[in-house]
């Protein structure tokens, strides 16, 4: 089985990985890729926006399926791309794909599908979105309704930082087309959970449930990131089916209708509010930080799934669940000035490795002389893997401790209130 895996960032890193357990009978190409990467997959230098470039690379390599990581790809039509040049591929069509790309769009499938989610306005108007928030009052939530690499939602704490995300977004265009069209939308309070559902469409077969860490700092202070950290699992099997059956199959269902109907990999970020779960977003793809969490103890390999929806055929009606394998920590180590402006070529110091512990290559690259630098905002994530919480979470800090590299930031709470609220690895 030969896979084209398009991405560079831990994520990819990890699903090099998991495809890989059979070794013997996977060939994997990658691209980019990242240093990580290469070490386990050929990576050929194609950037994963370059749609052009990257079916040139599936026409010449003929992958038996490719598998997309970023977000970007999709949402500039990838899937499309390839499905009329006849190469199978696994992820949602460009207007599928719309149900991350646009949270307005998100909104409208929500609504159609019966699926419980904050209530929000769309707005393009700055004086009436300033209006909506003085109506819902603080904490309100103000999203840019496009693609804006994780940093589009402002949590805002009082009206007056509303007023000032919504500036940002429809007066400054700080956030570019992403920001021109805005939500404003209820605050949701209680712990949120990240459920994965690979699907053909209309069948879901849900992954391990994991929960995202996405403020830079510990005790969620601090910015918004991609994500600084995750674990797995932080429910069980049967509360991820649950929310297949809720909440993804009418989804999906509503999706069908529009006429767009998604296939790949649904992600429903979750509220666990007093009233129920609530969708505060769907992602088109594989979470990252999440996804190094999940599939370290996923049991199974994922990758017939992969292949049956990129080529077409239907999930099979039952997959039979395997217990998750442990617990999974991930530590993310991010680079000086991440989220805002991250530096690039600090050397990089790895301690050697452990068992039952991966390092993920995220933004990392080999200097001319060879040496390991860093190449990207976040720049590793580190799994442990163990039969607690308490022992991954303490493995996977400090392991991430002894990384080094000049400005490194990371997060010594990652999975910390699941044990109680210590904030310190104990
Ligand atoms: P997103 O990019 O949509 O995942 O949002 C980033 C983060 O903002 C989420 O992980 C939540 O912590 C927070 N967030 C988004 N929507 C809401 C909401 N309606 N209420 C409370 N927090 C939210
Ligand atoms: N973990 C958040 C994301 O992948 O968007």
């Amino acid at each position: 089985m030969k896979v084209l895996l398009v991405g560079g960032g831990a994520r990819e890193h990890a699903l090099a990985c998991h495809l890989l357990q059979d070794a013997s009978t996977v060939e994997l190409v990658a691209a980019p890729g990242n240093a990580g990467i290469a070490a386990i997959a050929r990576c050929q230098p194609v950037a994963a926006t370059d749609i052009d470039s990257l079916l040139a690379l599936a026409e010449k390599e003929r992958p038996d399926y490719t598998l997309v990581g970023p977000e970007g790809a999709l949402a500039l039509g990838i899937v499309d791309r390839f499905r009329t040049a006849g190469i199978p591929i696994f992820g949602p069509t460009r207007a599928a794909a719309r149900i991350e790309a646009s949270k307005v769009f998100a909104k409208d499938v929500l609504r159609d599908a019966g699926v419980a989610t904050g209530r929000a306005e769309r707005h393009v108007d700055a004086a009436a979105a300033k209006a909506a928030v003085r109506t819902l009052g603080a904490p309100v939530v103000i999203k840019a309704s496009g693609l804006a690499a994780g940093k589009g939602v402002i949590v805002a704490a009082t009206i007056s930082d509303a007023d000032t995300a919504i500036d940002a977004m429809l007066i400054e265009s700080r956030f570019g087309d992403a920001g021109q069209e805005i939500l404003v939308e209820e605050f949701l309070e209680g712990e949120e959970v990240s459920v994965f559902g690979i699907t053909d469409g209309t069948r879901v077969v849900s992954l391990i449930p994991a929960q995202d860490h996405k403020r830079l700092l510990d005790g969620d202070r601090g910015p918004n990131t991609g994500g600084m950290g995750a674990y797995a699992p932080c429910r069980d099997q049967a509360f991820a089916d649950g929310i297949a059956d809720t909440i993804m199959a009418p989804t999906l269902a509503a999706m069908r209708d529009r006429g767009c109907p998604f296939t790949g990999l649904l992600y429903a970020g979750l509220i666990l509010t007093a009233d129920g779960p609530k969708v505060i977003e769907f992602n088109c793809r594989f979470g990252d930080p999440e996804t190094e969490a999940i599939l370290p103890v996923t049991g199974p390999s994922l990758a017939p799934l992969l292949h049956a929806v990129a080529v077409g055929d239907r999930l099979p009606e039952h997959v039979p669940s395997a217990p998750p394998r442990g617990f999974a920590v991930t530590t993310v180590v991010a680079a000086a000035g991440y989220p805002e402006h991250p530096r690039t070529g600090d050397p990089i110091v790895l301690p050697p490795s452990e068992p039952a512990l991966h390092v993920f290559h995220a933004g990392t690259a080999f200097s001319s002389t060879g040496q390991l630098v860093t190449a990207g905002g976040r720049v590793l994530a580190i799994t442990a893997v163990a039969p607690s919480l308490a022992e991954a979470r303490r493995r996977s800090t400090d392991y991430a401790r002894r990384v080094e590299f000049d400005g490194k930031q990371y997060r010594t709470d990652i999975a910390a209130r699941a044990l109680g609220g210590d904030a310190r690895a104990s």
